[in-house]
């Protein structure tokens, strides 16, 4: 009954680490001979079943951020650590293999393969980690029931709505069980039905399957439905939002009074 493990807690270093740090983060595009300064020093740490939302104006470098979090993009400066480790320790291979297994990723233009159908859009992923075709379908099939449009599974992308094409990408994005799933915009273009289905989907697997997410919006309502919410502004965080124990919102300490920043560009 009450068997001791002894040896538990040392094996498992990574439960104390973060599932995702960005320390001192840095990335700078070059445009011709401009240097474009996307971010500019950013550290963030997300914790295990954790949902942060980003926010700030257009331009200021969320995108930027998720990419690098996901490990689709090197930074300039600073580090990116999944699970405490430093991904520049990590070959080209070796991200790539960490991407399949530990990342998900939902983009705001569901960018599901127009020619195959959503069953395959979700199987994919799983064949790429080495699931028999028949497996990854059947598991296809069950995520895609999960989210709510099983009885799509034979449709092309291009028969399909636009909330029910996120859906795909969300069933995608869990296809290899993530411990962490980046999404940039996932309600972006969802009218307003379809943006409540996909925060009820995305709540579900927070709350219910432990997923740690970290979502790019503009939409303060969307960013509510978060446990933390991280102002950007011209490739810094600004101020952070913690939820309260009562559901409601307040800054972080040392962050001013928490009103949003009023940004006109
Ligand atoms: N591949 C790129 N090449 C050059 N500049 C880029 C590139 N990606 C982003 N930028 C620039 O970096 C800044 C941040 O962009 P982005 O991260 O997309 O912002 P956001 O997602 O907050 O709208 C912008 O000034 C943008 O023009
Ligand atoms: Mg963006």
């Amino acid at each position: 009954m009450t068997a001791p493990a002894p040896s538990e807690s040392a094996a498992a270093p990574s439960a104390a680490s973060p599932v995702v740090q960005a320390v001192g983060l840095e990335k700078t595009f070059l445009l011709g001979t401009n240097a474009v300064p996307a971010l500019r020093g950013v550290d963030l740490s997300v914790a295990s079943g954790e949902w942060v939302a980003i926010m700030g104006p257009s331009g200021c470098g969320k995108t930027t951020l998720l990419g690098l979090l996901g490990l689709l993009d090197r930074p300039t400066a600073g580090t990116v650590l999944i699970d405490g480790v430093d991904a520049a320790q990590l070959s080209e291979n070796q991200q790539a293999d960490l991407r399949r297994d530990r990342l998900g990723f939902v983009f705001q233009f569901y960018s599901l393969v127009p020619m195959l159908t959503a069953l395959e859009n979700v199987a994919v992923p799983m064949q790429l980690a080495g699931r028999s075709t028949r497996e990854a379908q059947e598991r296809a099939q069950a995520l895609l029931e999960q989210v709510g449009i099983g009885q799509r599974a034979g449709h092309l992308p291009s028969e399909l709505s636009g909330g029910q094409q996120q859906r795909v990408a969300i069933a995608r994005a869990l296809a290899n069980d993530p411990a962490l799933v980046l999404l940039d915009e996932p309600t972006g273009d969802l009218d307003q039905a379809s943006t409540r289905q996909t925060l009820d989907l995305l709540s579900e697997l927070n709350g219910e399957r432990g997923a740690t997410l970290v979502m790019v919006t503009h939409d303060v309502k969307v960013a509510r439905a978060a446990s933390r919410v991280v102002h950007m502004l011209d490739g810094k965080i600004l101020h952070e939002e913690a939820r309260g124990e009562d559901g409601s919102f307040a800054s972080a300490p040392g962050a001013g009074e928490g009103e949003l920043p009023t940004v006109n560009r």
